[in-house]
């Protein structure tokens, strides 16, 4: 039997939480601490917590900092990081100023600083800062709230538009699922009210909503804001089946893959969410392989297509490169499509296919894949 949920101790679908931004902070800081280009680096955890829990569990803030002592050992060029935590209860905050007097290091580059505002008037604050920032700065915002109502679009959209911040935002689907027909109503009861403008706002069309897993699909192309940002989603289920929604948004496809390779970690069969068992079952990974195959067969029947629109398509799907590999190379095999060198135009030879970042970034393409077997 599940222990019964209380607000101090981390539950399985909390842990799956906390792994999923930690997992992604820890790729993150992998990435940034060696790129060109980018010497500083900000964390903002907007709803932070105490950072410790009754049952001797950490929070999101005490995680952040051992992923930063972590990406510390290789940041050799001394970038300068900087962990934000905010909460709007100030015994919280203090109690976190307390566990983490010792963690901040000058000679490291890494700052801890502190505050105790309504996380969105933060991040009003916040946003006429972004765009002043210098370009080789970058910076991810954490948004775990109880809830949806503090939530702003106008918010979220500012800040993703400097181009150079993600966001990580963890949000409760049941209400939202339960009670989308009254938000259908004109009129609405008072406690209705916050969910009617949440659902307003990312304009979802509740009507062909049937799970709470819909629920999550249509917040996930919501937060793209008309695709704009690259986006995904995670969902994590609870002891009484209900689901909460992770979602990634980002205008950086690196920032996409790296989220992709977490959700693979997390779910192994088919990247998708956390149920609370995970069992091992072969037949699911299988099918969402087959998902991907067919994906690509029509593409590639409708148009001829390069390494980096296929990178960008496969990751936009969900899909690692290494997943996508296997689907062509069972394609090529079966004559069903084949390869082009983009340099000669001549078939090209077996074996990589140059999904990569490094070659989407690329001017030019390096390989053509093209429908049948070819001459
Ligand atoms: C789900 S908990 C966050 C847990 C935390 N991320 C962790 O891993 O321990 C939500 C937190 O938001 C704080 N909070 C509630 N309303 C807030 C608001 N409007 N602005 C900022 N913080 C708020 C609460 O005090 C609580 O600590």
């Amino acid at each position: 039997m599940p222990k019964k949920e209380t607000a101090d101790s981390v539950q399985a679908h909390t842990e799956a939480k906390l792994q999923f931004y930690t997992k992604y902070l820890e790729r993150y800081l992998q990435i940034l601490l060696i790129a060109q280009g980018i010497d500083k680096i900000n964390i903002y955890d907007l709803y932070c917590g105490a950072g410790q829990y009754s049952d001797g569990n950490t929070g999101s803030a005490l995680r952040a900092v051992d992923a930063v002592w972590k990406a510390q050992v290789k940041n050799t060029q001394s970038k300068a990081i900087n962990l934000h935590l905010n909460d709007l209860d100030q015994g919280k905050v203090t109690n976190l100023r307390g566990l983490l007097a010792n963690k901040q290091s000058d000679e490291k580059k890494f700052a801890i600083s502190f505050s105790t505002m309504e996380a969105f008037e933060f991040l009003k604050k916040l946003e006429p800062e972004l765009p002043k920032q210098d370009r080789h700065t970058r910076n991810l915002l954490f948004i775990d709230p109880y809830g949806y109502k503090d939530i702003n679009r106008q918010s979220l959209e500012a800040v993703l538009s400097s181009g150079r911040t993600e966001v990580v935002l963890f949000l409760p689907i049941e209400q939202m699922y339960r009670f989308r027909n009254k938000t259908m109503d004109d009129e609405v009861d008072n406690s209705y009210v916050p969910l009617k403008h949440f659902i307003e706002q990312f304009n979802l069309d509740v009507a062909s909503i049937t799970s709470e897993k819909d629920f999550i699909t249509a917040l996930e192309t919501a937060l793209s804001f008309g695709d704009q940002y690259y986006t995904a989603s995670y969902s994590i289920r609870n002891h009484t089946g209900h689901h909460y929604g992770m979602f990634f948004i980002t205008s950086n496809l690196l920032g996409l893959e790296k989220i992709i390779e977490v959700k693979w970690e997390l779910d192994s069969q088919q990247g998708q969410g956390f149920t609370g068992d995970n069992q091992i079952d072969f037949f699911l990974e299988t099918d969402r392989l087959s998902d991907l195959k067919e994906k690509i067969i029509k593409m590639v029947c409708t148009e001829e297509v390069d390494n980096r629109t296929m990178y960008e398509f496969v990751l936009k799907n969900g899909f690692r490169p290494k997943h996508a590999n296997e689907v062509l190379r069972s394609l090529c095999d079966d004559g069903v499509i084949h390869t082009i060198d983009a340099k000669n135009m001549q078939r090209a030879r077996k074996g990589s296919y140059k999904l990569n970042y490094q070659e989407f970034k690329s001017d030019k393409p390096a390989m053509i894949f093209r429908a049948g077997a070819g001459e």
